[in-house]
């Protein structure tokens, strides 16, 4: 499967919400390729998540890297709906594959239900937390054209990535 070019702020498929994917397209082919393509590129690009606008494609699919420390695996999402679990909002860093290059402090949810369909149309219903929690927000922002800039409290935590390795990577969590 190719990798595909993931588009950058300023493309419109960012700012525009996702269409819902239709019921006759689960289990498909074309959806399958898709969603392929999308772990693809995503692995490619090093990230941790990916969401169909981001390929330019206005439809609710993300894929993301469940698990940590080795033991990750892909896993793709259509139709998603999420429900914040109670508990008060995180501040980390976060970056975005179309906004490459910069970094920021983004409050998010400490947990959530993540409910919607796999790929072959099975339903998923799953509390995720932490920074498996993060990245679906992140991710499930991104079929709603909101972008992690928008969520940010304090612009002036932008950092470029380089500098942020050097001065504030350690140190920005609050
Ligand atoms: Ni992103």
């Amino acid at each position: 499967m190719p990798v595909r070019p993931v588009v950058r702020l300023g493309h419109p498929a960012l700012r525009e919400p996702a269409a819902p994917v239709a019921a006759a397209e689960l289990g498909t082919p074309g959806l399958r390729a898709l969603i392929e393509e999308m772990i693809e590129t995503m692995g490619a690009a090093s990230g941790v998540g990916l969401a169909a606008p981001q390929l330019g494609i206005g439809l609710q699919v993300f894929v993301y890297l469940a698990g940590e420390g080795g033991a990750e695996e892909a896993r793709a999402v259509i139709n998603p709906m999420v429900e914040p679990e109670p508990g008060e909002l995180v501040y980390d860093w976060e970056g975005c594959l179309s906004i490459p290059g910069l970094r920021g402090l983004v409050p998010r949810h400490p947990a959530l239900r993540l409910r919607g369909m796999d790929p072959a149309g099975r339903p998923v219903d799953q509390v995720a937390r932490g920074f498996e929690a993060r990245v679906i927000q992140h991710e499930y922002d991104h079929l709603n054209g909101v972008v992690f800039l928008d969520r940010m409290r304090d612009l002036r935590s932008l950092a470029f990535e380089e500098e942020w390795e050097e001065f504030l990577a350690d140190t920005g969590r609050k």
